[in-house]
């Protein structure tokens, strides 16, 4: 079990998960798996649209009011840590470090409003990485934003390998952005492995330019099928 004083909830908005993944107005009537979804809005503003998402995360073990807390305890230290090292980062699309903690409040907050009734629904389900609890092709595609190769400082290539053969097991295509670091910002040291080890196996692998980047450098994912 994750402790909630390790997570830092951080979450993205529907908008930003189109232009991450490259998703299609075909794509979004697709049956979508969100791994790592955390605290992002994407599956709160699908629903909303009429379309079929299911978010899975460690941090749906806990309930609304604790991850809320939590989301108040680390969103200063952040926004803070963006302001200090700015040129990290590309501000096009979001102006200022004060905008960035505004819209990804925001979206978190949409997160926060929709999730007691999606626990109910069964559209947040509590799992983790490199074990899921879904049947053969549940999913149509598996979408996996800024945990792989983000957090390449703490997660070993195998973790990365078998995480991403776990997602393709439960759907058909998986999707991981971005595939550089999140504290260098440099490409991830395991991705040439995790590439070669998927291909080996037999997967067919690509790594796509999108049309987003906030970290700088962070404008590709990696395609798996
Ligand atoms: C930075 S958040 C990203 C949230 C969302 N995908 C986004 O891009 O806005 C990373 C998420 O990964 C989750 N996480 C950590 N370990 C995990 C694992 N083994 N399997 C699945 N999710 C995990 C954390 O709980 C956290 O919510």
């Amino acid at each position: 079990m994750i402790e909630l004083e390790n997570v830092v909830p951080w979450g993205r908005s529907f908008d930003e998960y189109i232009k991450m993944f490259d998703l299609t107005s075909d794509e979004l009537k697709l049956n979508i798996l969100d791994c790592a979804g955390g605290p992002s809005s994407f599956n709160a503003e699908m629903t909303q649209k009429g379309c079929k998402v299911v978010s899975c995360d460690p941090i749906y073990q806990f309930t609304a009011q604790e991850i809320h807390s939590r989301i108040q305890q680390t969103y200063s230290k952040i926004v803070e840590g963006v302001k200090a090292t700015p040129l990290k980062f590309v501000w096009r699309d979001i102006a200022s470090p004060n905008e960035l903690g505004e819209v990804r409040m925001a979206a978190m907050n949409k997160f926060l409003a929709d999730y007691p009734q999606g626990i109910l629904q069964k559209r947040y389900i509590k799992s983790q990485l490199p074990n899921l609890p879904f049947s053969d092709t549940k999913f149509d595609l598996a979408l996996c934003a800024h945990l792989l190769f983000t957090y390449s400082n703490i997660l070993s290539t195998e973790f990365h390998v078998s995480s991403i053969v776990e997602m393709r097991r439960v759907a058909s295509e998986v999707r991981v952005f971005p595939v550089v670091t999140q504290f260098s910002g440099e490409t991830s040291p395991h991705l040439d492995t995790v590439i070669s080890k998927l291909i080996s196996q037999g997967f067919q692998v690509e790594l796509r330019k999108v049309d987003y980047e906030f970290q700088k450098g962070g404008n590709e994912m990696l395609w798996v099928r």
